[in-house]
């Protein structure tokens, strides 16, 4: 044991030699320190504190007087959001910025593709330039904490190895087309309730080990040059002004040198946010305009802290080239590379959940298909809130269904239920679209449901779509539960019994409560919120075109009830009335002054999130608590099966490596995500059951084997010391678990380190 730990520790010394030697990727930003100090000393204080907060919307100032251009933003992460006036977010009405919608977060998640990944960020870097955009607000990779978060379509995934991997490649994808990231939204913004003002009250062992590594890993390895701190509070202080997480953690610890931006609105204080790690206030300049030069006048803010900060703002400004104004927006944002990039991403998402009795893919006898379900036409680009994107084309499930079906085949449709237009602003209004329902819970509507159940006895095959829409699961609210929506179970029973030849394919950004529908659905697809070539990716898939190989990033519970927030009685808080992000748009709010609004903020609820599942989250509490879920994590079917042959397993200093044969045991090219576990016999430190450690997307030819090699870093194998402060090795047997999903295991073994 001495020997090991001798081993490690000088093989620790000289990784941080060598780290040390080597230039980090934050380094690129500290590259032009010395200019950007020439240029600070040339500014008035007035100059510097512009930079401090918004100019418009959508940018910050520079300094034109000193050929500094302003700093231009725009939404992500799914596609460079269409331009909006100056000061809001309402449509400027231009003509060429329709851009290439990608699949949202679960779904880039679902394809468990590092390369994917890096590419989807190489498209959205690319048409960020087409607008002059400098910096993309994404990707957006905080965890999966609640299954009805409104936020989960966003984020990848519900674990913090596969989330940090994706997270890392999206980051230099983007960078690497001259673009920055602003990584959001850090940190613990893992609920849309409360979201201005709850506390997230996590312990630091969890936040170490699952909420900050897809934001550490994006920052260290990927040099990402901007983070945007979150709405929400970590542990008691805003996140745009928590001493913890921006100057310890991310500028100490992780050795950040550029930016950090407050989300739209998320800006507290002016002392709070100049002392403890905020660059710019976006929107307003109630905090860090005037109030800055005056505190510097009172001697409670010093200009050479203004001039840190300035820096640090430089710098990504220096490391990205402004776009010329004549030359941005010349062009059409969305490009054919780019939208190939989507279809690739979306046909490696699609997750078969079950094929029973192989009803997919579709067989070639088929003439008549029955698609039911407005989400089979429903689009899903726009809407979501600040995530929607403009898209250029999108080809909806019933199109790519119906381009793929070809002449000979009968592709016939009916809505089959209401669609749920969401929570409405202000006072109800009856609608005007007979297909829209007033409620979310309302039952199927009966003239509805007796013309899909007619189409589906006349089909040989029906195709039902269910799932949500971007109403239901958007920014700024979370679901009340998981259920389908307007009456769909009703819906789905009364399909399956005229017609047993039946497909579910759902559409949605987060999990759904199954247990109604999956007994009537002999194959259920998971086919996500897919991008502008979602419907041509479906329909390979359903027709065998190519083979399903996504997998989920996130367990479908059973019920609701089974997740860990909601088992241990954290989510939903009591408090109510706490949301302090609303008072920003309440006129008699806005015409308060600065005294009178935080007496107004003082009085309110104090809304709070307890995170004392710890660091079971997700498949971490369900294996460790035996629960079964609906579909566990990683789970996802191919219409081919795989072999996996012996594994052979060693441990070094550096990382433990597993080796073994994958062998694809069906006659059609297939992917197979592959993916480690570990679990900790005899550990005195608690641990999950066990834990995703590594993982890698395998393409095999049918017949083909291919030898895999899978690597855990040790110093992924570490914990979080509280008492240390410190990441720690616990030494002693490893078990690695092989397989298919994280309740699919096939091989085993174990070593020591
Ligand atoms: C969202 C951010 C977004 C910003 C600007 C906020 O409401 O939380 O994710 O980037 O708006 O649209």
């Amino acid at each position: 044991m001495y020997r090991i730990k001798t081993i490690l520790s000088l093989a620790a010394a000289a990784a941080l030699v060598a780290a040390c030697a080597q230039p980090s990727p934050q380094d690129r930003l500290t590259a032009n320190d010395k200019k950007i100090d020439a240029v600070i000393a040339q500014m008035t204080l007035e100059e510097k504190v512009e930079m401090l907060h918004s100019k418009t919307n959508m940018s910050s100032a520079g300094v034109e007087r000193l050929g500094i251009a302003d700093m231009h933003y725009a939404d992500g992460p799914f596609g460079i959001r269409e331009e909006g006036v100056p000061n809001g977010f309402q449509s400027a009405g231009w003509q060429l910025d329709s851009a290439t919608y990608f699949p949202t977060g679960s779904a880039l998640a679902a394809t468990w593709s590092e390369e994917l990944a890096y590419q989807y960020g190489t498209g959205m870097g690319i048409e960020a330039r087409l607008r002059g955009k400098d910096v993309i607000l994404g990707p957006a990779v905080n965890i999966q904490r609640l299954p009805v978060g409104g936020r989960t379509y966003e984020y990848l995934s519900e674990d913090p190895i596969l989330s940090a991997a994706l997270s890392l490649n999206y980051t230099k994808g983007v960078q690497d087309k001259g673009t920055a990231v602003c990584i959001k939204h850090f940190a613990v913004n893992n609920q849309e309730t409360n979201r201005g003002s709850v506390d997230a009250q996590v312990d630091e062992r969890t936040l170490r080990e699952i909420y900050l590594k897809p934001f550490e890993r994006a920052v260290v390895e990927g040099g990402a040059m901007s983070v945007m701190p979150a709405y929400n509070k970590v542990n008691g202080e805003y996140c745009s002004e928590n001493e913890h997480l921006l100057n310890v953690i991310l500028r100490g610890e992780w050795g950040f040198k550029g930016m950090t931006v407050s989300d739209w609105g998320g800006t507290h204080s002016t002392m709070g946010a100049m002392l403890h790690g905020l660059n710019v206030q976006m929107t307003g300049d109630n905090y860090l305009g005037k109030p800055v030069i005056d505190s510097i006048a009172t001697g409670a803010l010093t200009e050479e802290l203004v001039n840190e900060k300035v820096r640090e703002i430089l710098r990504v400004r220096f490391a990205v080239q402004p776009v010329p104004e004549d030359v941005a927006n010349t062009k059409m944002t969305s490009q054919p590379e780019c939208q190939q990039i989507a279809k690739a991403v979306a046909e490696k998402a699609i997750v078969l959940l079950k094929n029973e009795g192989a009803v997919l893919p579709l067989q070639a006898g088929v003439k008549k298909i029955a698609v039911i379900g407005q989400n089979a036409v429903l689009k899903t680009q726009s809407g979501g809130m600040g995530a929607g994107v403009k898209a250029l084309y999108e080809v909806t499930p019933l199109e790519g269904i119906r381009k793929r079906a070809g002449a000979g085949v009968e592709v016939l449709y009916a809505p089959g239920y209401k669609n749920y237009p969401g929570r409405r602003w202000g006072p109800p209004t009856a609608s005007k679209d007979p297909y829209e329902a007033s409620a979310i819970d309302e039952p199927a509507d009966p003239a509805l449901l007796a013309e899909a159940v007619k189409l589906a006895a006349e089909a040989d095959v029906v195709i039902f779509f269910g799932g949500t829409n971007k109403n239901i699961e958007t920014e700024g609210s979370d679901r009340k539960n998981i259920d389908l929506p307007t009456g769909q179970n009703e819906v789905v029973k009364a399909l399956y019994a005229a017609n047993k030849n039946l497909v579910t394919v759902l559409i949605s950004g987060g999990p759904t409560d199954l247990r109604e529908l999956e007994p009537v659905s002999p194959a259920i697809v998971q086919g996500w919120w897919n991008g502008t070539e979602g419907g041509t990716a479906l329909a390979e898939v359903l027709f065998g075109d190519i083979a399903p190989s996504g997998k989920l990033p996130f367990t479908f519970p059973a019920k609701l009830e089974d997740s860990p927030a909601f088992a241990l009685g954290n989510f939903p808080d009591k408090t109510q009335g706490g949301d302090l992000f609303t008072l920003m748009f309440r006129e008699d709010v806005l015409k308060m002054s600065a005294e009178e609004r935080q007496a107004l903020i003082d009085a309110m609820p104090k809304p709070t999130s307890k995170y004392t599942e710890g660091p079971l989250v997700g498949y971490r509490w369900f294996d460790t608590k035996e629960i079964k879920p609906m579909y566990a994590f990683g789970h996802g079917l191919s219409y081919v099966t795989f072999g996996y042959g012996a594994m052979t397993a060693s441990a070094s200093a550096d990382a433990v490596r597993v080796s073994f044969d994958l062998t694809n045991q069906g006659q059609m090219a297939a992917d197979e995500v592959v993916q480690l576990y570990v679990a900790r016999p005899g550990a005195t430190v608690e641990w999950p059951a066990k834990e995703l450690k590594a993982f890698a997307r395998v393409s095999l030819q049918g017949g083909e084997t291919k030898t895999v090699t899978l690597e855990i870093p040790v110093k992924d194998l570490r914990y979080w010391n509280v008492d240390t402060h410190a990441w720690d090795l616990e030494h002693g047997r490893l078990q690695l678990l092989l397989g298919a999903a994280s309740d699919d295991i096939r091989q085993q073994a174990e070593v020591n380190i």
